[in-house]
């Protein structure tokens, strides 16, 4: 049984939350066992036992003992996900057993073929019954896992099948993933599992939100966004993308004499079951084990309609033989199982026309080239509309106006393309030629070296005033009930509303009298802007559309801000010193205040009543000016003898210091332990870099009493 003890366990969370450090080896493993058990709750029970905040302190208490006494550090510790300095080897592995295909069907038609294909190999007289296993299709990236002597080994994509390519660190990263089950209570000593890495549909819509403001090109679908980061050197990369993994196939298992174990389970549904009894994440929810074919017909019905509304994307069903015995007899082509079949659901791509590009003025003067084209269904919803993001998008794609289209509605919400056909252009098809001026104002475009948009440079650009007028009131930002995007249109074409400021001055007797409004509306306008003028400053600072400023960033400055002009005195160290606010966004929030314009824009809100003020409930946090460290980069290297690398890291960053990962141009300070290597040579050769003994940077942090 999976986390035996848990009763004491928890019994002893108490006193663990009240402690500062743990002291004993039991201390540790009591602690991994406990965050490991409310791990699984999380991440595959979905059935939370605490709040992220006592789950912090757990494991901090954790990380403290470990990094005090590495020896104490087992390699399935909660703490060791991530390692901070090791990467992937990439290297081609051979997999335990061939990872296969799986053949597809579209219909019941197709349905009744497999069975009827089933029934003759295995010899099953007509009127009994073959039960078979249906679960979701996941599409996301497939991988072998591989654990021996109950210890998470080894972990590969899935190559051509035969061999793949070791991603270890990266799979370690994925926390529905345990990092050791126990297989040997089952008399298993060495096993591999298949399964597929996903992402939530609404994480990968985040991860898209915030490529879009850091001006990375979009990531296609939650597909592309779970595998685009499985073969990537950098564990840490992986980690960044919060992926889960769905474990649905049982491909080795052997004692230690090699014998194979699967057999003793009987049934497919069975290896599902005692997978998840073991902590893996299985669809035990999602599947079921049907009778006859028809009711695998009807279940798989039942699935495709509600596929958007299950938190990953799913691309068909797959319908498995469920007693494994029979599965033996049917055995395998060279490609796909005889005893297993996808069942693919509707299309969510369709070709289309492209008709024409529209060219959008964006609220910080990117120009977005928008696609229209033929209308086209896409499993329900109808497309004729989607962004193709820049000009690099269009070139690579070789996107050509009349071209067909290939067009995907990935996640749900957003369409994409995914390919032209060049092969089959028409003669009237013509490039897209990108403007080079501002569609709306007319002024030339910019566009720098690093960035993939093309830029209006006017920030009086009446299309950039619009939308940065349309972000102030959105729900994000002063959540301004009331005032939608066409009013504000209309507001700013009747001259009633040029900047934010005069959203907070409306004359409502005038509003009242506008084709449409009347009293009533005008005054429902006005209790929502009187409404939004005492909201608290980090919707305010969102509000100001600022490039990269988004909610979280705003937020994160609110906590350390106490009234929002005060940021005209703000240096980049105040910014970076906050951690997860980068310089680039310190960058922009400085030069939006040293513009004397935008100062008195805001005394006018501030004057019409806006709140600028940080409110007693959003308790401030203390900057670290002062600290010694502050503004600094720092990095450590060698082994350091008086204490732990984690131990330094965190003195490092408690007095004000960012820490790095490699030498670069960025890095201010260089601590070096013994045996320091390449990164002290670099660092040197770079000559920018001050270079500290383990005893200075201590001295220097005031930690006297480890010299
Ligand atoms: S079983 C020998 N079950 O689909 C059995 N595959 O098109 C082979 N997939 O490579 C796979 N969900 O990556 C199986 N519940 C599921 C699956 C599943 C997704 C993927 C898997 C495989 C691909 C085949």
């Amino acid at each position: 049984m999976l986390f035996k003890n848990i009763d004491q366990l928890k019994k002893k969370q108490k006193s663990f939350l009240q402690l500062k450090t743990i002291n004993s080896i039991e201390d540790v493993d009591a602690l991994s066992e406990l965050l490991r058990y409310h791990e699984h709750k999380y991440y595959i029970d979905n059935d939370p036992q605490i709040s992220d905040y006592e789950y912090d302190q757990l494991y901090k208490l954790l990380e403290e003992a470990e990094t005090r006494n590495p020896l104490w550090t087992k390699s399935d510790s909660p703490t060791q996900r991530v390692s901070s300095d090791l990467t992937n080897s990439l290297q081609s592995v051979e997999h335990l057993s061939p990872m296969l295909s799986l053949d597809n069907t579209y219909n019941l038609e197709d349905l009744i073929e497999f069975d009827n294909r089933i029934r003759k190999i295995c010899a099953i007289p007509e009127g009994n019954n073959v039960e078979y296993l249906v679960e979701p299709k996941f599409d996301g990236g497939s991988l072998s896992v591989v654990y021996e002597n109950n210890q998470l080994v080894r972990a590969a994509t899935r190559g051509d099948g035969i061999k793949g390519e070791e991603m270890t660190l990266n799979a370690r990263t994925i926390r529905s993933l345990p990092l050791s089950a126990d297989f040997n209570s089952l008399g298993i000593y060495k096993t591999e599992l298949r399964g597929e890495a996903l992402i939530r549909k609404n994480v990968f819509e985040e991860v898209n939100k915030s490529r879009e403001t850091d001006g990375l090109p979009l990531l296609a679908n939650p597909r592309n966004a779970a595998t685009g980061v499985l073969r990537v050197k950098d564990p840490n990369e992986t980690a960044s993308r919060k992926l889960d993994i769905f474990i649905f196939q049982w491909g080795y298992a052997a004692d230690k004499n090699g014998n194979n174990k699967i057999p003793e389970y009987k049934t497919q549904s069975n290896c599902t079951k005692t997978l998840g009894e073991l902590g893996f994440k299985v669809a035990k929810l999602e599947n079921k084990v049907c009778k006859n074919i028809q009711e695998v017909h009807k279940f798989i019905t039942t699935w495709a309609e509600k596929r958007d509304s299950y938190p990953f994307e799913l691309d068909g069903m797959v319908v498995k033989l469920n007693d494994l015995a029979l599965q033996e007899i049917c055995g395998y082509t060279s490609h796909h199982p005889r005893w297993a079949v996808a069942y693919k659901f509707q299309a969510k791509q369709a070709s289309s026309t492209l008709l024409h590009v529209e060219f959008q003025v964006g609220k910080v003067g990117s120009i977005t080239p928008v696609a229209k084209i033929e209308p086209v269904q896409l499993a329900g919803v109808t497309v004729s509309s989607i962004s193709l993001h820049n000009e690099d998008f269009i070139r690579t794609k070789d996107i050509w106006l009349g071209d067909t289209v290939l067009v995907e509605r990935a996640g749900d919400v957003i369409p994409y393309i995914v390919k032209s056909f060049p092969e089959q252009r028409k003669k009237s098809a013509k490039p897209i030629e990108f403007p080079k001026n501002c569609p709306s104002c007319n002024t030339s475009l910019l566009r720098e070296e690093d960035n993939a948009a093309w830029i209006c440079p006017n920030s009086q650009c009446p299309a950039q005033q619009v939308q940065k007028l349309i972000h102030h009131v959105s729900k994000d930002a002063m959540d301004i009930d009331g005032l939608g995007s066409s009013l504000i249109e209309r507001f700013y074409d009747l001259g009633i509303i040029k900047d934010m400021s005069d959203i907070y001055r409306l004359d409502y007797t005038k509003i009242a009298q506008l084709e449409g409004m009347g009293e009533k509306s005008a005054d429902k306008l006005r209790l929502s802007i009187e409404k939004a003028k005492a909201n608290p400053i980090h919707r305010f600072l969102h509000g100001l559309c600022i490039h990269h400023l988004g909610k979280k960033i705003s937020k994160l400055i609110a906590e350390n801000l106490d009234y929002v002009p005060n940021l005209q005195n703000w240096t980049i160290e105040n910014y970076t010193n906050i951690k997860d606010v980068g310089p680039v966004v310190g960058q922009n929030i400085i030069d939006f205040f040293a513009d004397k314009s935008n100062l008195k824009m805001i005394q006018t809100m501030e004057s019409l009543g806006v709140n600028l003020h940080q409110k007693t409930e959003d308790k401030p946090k203390q900057l670290t000016m002062d600290a010694i460290f502050s503004g600094k980069t720092i990095l450590f290297t060698g082994t350091l003898s008086k204490m732990g690398r984690k131990e330094a890291e965190q003195l490092a960053e408690k007095n004000g210091a960012k820490v790095l990962s490699a030498v670069s141009g960025a890095l201010n300070i260089l601590v070096v332990g013994e045996d320091a290597g390449s990164k002290l040579s670099k660092a040197t050769k770079l000559g920018t870099v001050e270079i500290l003994k383990e005893d200075e940077f201590l001295e220097k942090v005031g930690k006297n009493d480890l010299l």
